[in-house]
């Protein structure tokens, strides 16, 4: 089977982190790591593949500090306002936040509006949980 080779950049000390969390789950080299993750997040993402209406929350963390975070994110939900019915917004420390969207709409635009808020620079996490309004 042929590989491909990618270079990642790493701030050292998310790096160190990582390193710790591997040796801890008994990984024996980055790589495979990062593959697994990858992995993750493609079978996380076709388990999203959710239609029709859908009700769900997004949990973000972010540096409010960081880029032009914090006037892209107010863009964000100004556009998107249709689809949040409400945020709560946590002050964490001097630079960290944590805010909640309540989210509602179509499976499609509720996940595009989580991976536009996750791809935002300075937003350090973000974990969506959706469901269906009519669920049993
Ligand atoms: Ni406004
Ligand atoms: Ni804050």
């Amino acid at each position: 089977m042929s590989v491909e080779r990618v270079g990642i950049s790493f701030e050292p000390e998310l790096l160190s982190r990582f390193d710790r969390l591997l040796s801890s789950q008994g990984y024996r080299s980055r790589s495979e790591a990062i593959r697994d993750l990858v992995r993750r997040a493609i079978l996380e993402s076709e388990l999203r593949e959710l239609k029709g209406d859908v009700v769900g929350s997004l949990t973000i963390i972010y540096n409010h500090d960081e880029g032009d975070v914090n006037n892209r994110l107010l863009h964000l939900q100004h556009q998107h306002g249709s689809e949040i019915c409400s945020t709560i917004h946590v002050h964490l420390n001097e630079h960290m936040c944590l805010e909640v969207l309540v989210l509602r709409g179509r499976a499609e635009d509720i996940v595009h509006l989580a991976d536009e808020i996750r791809a935002l620079k300075g937003v350090k996490h973000g974990e969506l949980v959706t469901t269906k309004p009519t669920i049993r």
